[in-house]
């Protein structure tokens, strides 16, 4: 794929540098950007172009943008993948802090995208991989501005698949389970734990002694399937990655509502 171009968002580690990755190994031309320039080395040192950029700063996506067309790039997919995990009950994660979730998980998303679907729409094709999560189909206790947060990006990625289909234009959704990477260090960064207030342990259990038996993916893996949905003919409107993921899926699907209140109850409260 020499002249094909993949444009990809959060790439300084992770999923998105394991994407990255993927996509060099298999001859694309990959844009890889991300707010720190010199984790973005790595990629630059083994082909990638790079640029700077935070997605939640209006200037950076317009100087992104003028940097493509005065390289004359036309990209063929975007990859939204830039985001992180506010966790911390709904009462006690103050206003600021959700919003700054949605900063980025969201605008941050829609405000890249609004800026590259044009540079797509020419050429009759293109697709956009917009990153979820399992958390954007269900959410936890402690985990809801998240969920909230990929609900969004569900409710924003259907809503593109049927506009953008006149234009030629694919959207998928990825929505990995449990994965170690950088998310971990940024929950801890900015989790409400909030031990001393009304919740007690309720955070602090569900961000690290519940999670500790789930064996989740790899950062590789989960590159893997979005190469899939990239490069498919006909790629499903979304893909989940990891068993768990598949089995919460189906749990959600199967049983009513107070059972799976039963379970969820079990498992964290
Ligand atoms: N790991 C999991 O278990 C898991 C599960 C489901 C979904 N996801 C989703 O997968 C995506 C990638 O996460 P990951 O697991 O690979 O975590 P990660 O290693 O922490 O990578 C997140 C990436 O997003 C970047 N980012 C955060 N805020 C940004 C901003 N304002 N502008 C530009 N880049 C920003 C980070 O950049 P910095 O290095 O500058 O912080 C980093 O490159 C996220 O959308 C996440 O919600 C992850």
């Amino acid at each position: 794929m020499k002249n094909n171009t993949v444009l990809i968002t959060g790439a300084t580690s992770g999923i998105g540098e394991a994407t990255a990755l993927k996509f060099l190994e298999n001859s694309w031309n990959v844009l890889a950007t991300g707010r720190n320039e010199e984790k973005l080395e790595y990629l630059k040192e083994k082909g990638a172009k790079v640029f700077k950029l935070d997605v939640t700063n209006e200037k950076s996506i317009v100087d992104l943008v003028n940097f493509i067309l005065s390289g004359n790039i036309k990209i063929d997919i975007l990859i939204n993948n830039a985001g992180y995990g506010q966790f911390g009950t709904i009462e006690e994660t103050g206003i600021e802090k959700a919003r700054k979730q949605f900063d980025t998980n969201v605008f941050g998303l829609a405000a890249v995208t609004q800026k590259i679907i044009p540079l797509m729409r020419d050429s009759g094709n293109g697709r956009v991989i917009n990153i979820s999560s399992v958390a954007g189909f269900t959410s936890m206790p402690g985990g809801g501005w998240y969920s909230a947060s990929k609900f969004a990006v569900e409710a924003i990625s259907d809503s593109l698949r049927w506009e953008l289909k006149q234009f030629g234009i694919k959207v998928v959704i990825i929505e990995p389970g449990p994965i170690k990477t950088g998310f971990a260090n940024a929950v801890k960064d900015n989790v409400v734990l909030g031990t001393d207030g009304p919740y007690g342990n309720l955070v602090k259990k569900l961000t690290t002694e519940s999670t500790k038996s789930i064996k989740g993916g790899t950062a590789v893996g989960c590159a893997n399937l979005i190469y899939k949905a990239a490069t498919k003919k006909n790629p499903k409107n979304r893909y989940i990655y990891t068993k768990e993921g598949k089995f919460i899926k189906i749990m959600l699907a199967i049983f009513p509502g107070k059972i799976v209140d039963t379970i969820v109850r079990k498992l964290f409260l």
